[in-house]
């Protein structure tokens, strides 16, 4: 028989929530979380990050605290950031075996099991100048801060990092720090490579929980024009052909178009970062009561995943595992 009138009836699926969940497309899990956290130097130090509510920076004893709670919601990786007791023009503490990240990942592998500890390399958060490299007169060379890049991801290993994360953006640092890591015999450390990062106003609140705010200048010499697409592709390109494992998109929500065709394109293993702009905007947002602070906040990482990507890094990783366990079967 014929249908009596000729349109489909999309609300069929739509009116029982048990249909509704069957056919759902997307889900979060917790294996997508990464959780970002900040290290500083002290004894007892949980200073609120005031740009982001419910983010702190950490001394290593509230730090082990903080990790133990993580892996206990279920989260199973944290990507760690160090502000070091000294900063200096060519960020030393960056590759110092008593650094402030160093020392914190001895302190967490000693008191939590099986929490995957991923590290930041860069060196904006060691250097006086908070730029991502070494500098001359106003200019970041590339070849000489890729040299240092490298030993601080060896230095990051060396101390029990189960990953290294790269965020500088110069050229050529995926090679160079897989080719340190393997002449030390870390051939099994994958490279989680900050591979199509933007220069993004986003990135404002970080700035103030890992004090790395350029002294002068911007970041643009090295992160990617807003208005780039293509270049994106080949950033990724560059990054998988020189070793990386996994591949990031940063910031997540207003570059999804990226992360879809990264991830349709070369089928790699692809994480996004929702940097901390994105993170505090729903929050002020939801604390002036303008947005359902819970529901943005979901439909914020679907989004993310259901462009393309496999893994999240969020500051509200610990808040989406609590969701997932009250709200997902
Ligand atoms: C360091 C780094 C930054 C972020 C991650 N690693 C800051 C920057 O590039 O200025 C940003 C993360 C965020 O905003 O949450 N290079
Ligand atoms: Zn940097």
């Amino acid at each position: 028989m014929e249908n009596k009138f000729n349109f489909k009836r999309f609300r069929r699926l739509r009116y029982n929530p048990v249909v509704r969940d069957m056919v759902r497309e997307t889900a979060l899990s917790k294996n997508d979380l990464i959780y970002p956290l900040f290290v500083v130097p002290g004894e007892n130090v949980k200073n609120p990050v005031k740009s982001m509510p419910g983010v702190f920076q950490h001394s290593i004893d509230t730090l082990v605290e903080e990790c133990k709670e993580v892996k206990h919601l279920g989260i199973p990786a944290i990507i760690l950031f160090g502000i070091p007791e000294h900063k200096d023009p060519e960020g030393l503490e960056a590759y110092d075996p008593h650094g402030i990240v160093q020392k914190a990942i001895h302190a967490i592998k000693e008191k939590v099991n099986d929490l995957l500890i991923i590290t930041d390399v860069c060196l904006c958060e060691y250097t006086s100048h908070g730029h991502c490299g070494i500098l001359s007169g106003d200019k970041i060379l590339n070849d000489e801060t890729i040299a240092v890049l490298s030993k601080e991801a060896v230095s990051h290993v060396e101390a029990g990092a189960d990953m290294v994360a790269p965020s500088d953006m110069m050229d050529g640092r995926v090679f160079a720090i897989r080719k340190a890591l393997d002449y030390k015999g870390y051939t099994y450390i994958p490279i989680m490579s900050y591979a199509a990062k933007y220069s993004s106003g986003y990135y404002g609140p970080f700035r103030d929980a890992a004090e790395s705010a350029p002294s002068f200048g911007d970041r643009r010499s090295h992160q990617m024009d807003i208005a780039n697409f293509n270049e994106a592709i080949r950033e990724v390109e560059a990054d998988i052909e020189e070793g990386a494992d996994i591949v990031m998109v940063k910031p997540a929500g207003p570059y999804l178009d990226v992360i879809r065709e990264v991830k349709q394109r070369f089928e790699m293993p692809t994480s996004a970062y929702q940097v901390s702009g994105e993170y505090s905007m729903i929050k002020a947002a939801g604390q002036n009561g303008w947005i359902d602070e819970e529901r943005v906040m979901i439909e914020s990482l679907i989004a993310i995943k259901r462009a393309g990507a496999d893994m999240i890094l969020t500051y509200f990783a610990k808040e989406a595992a609590k969701w997932i366990d009250n709200n997902q079967k």
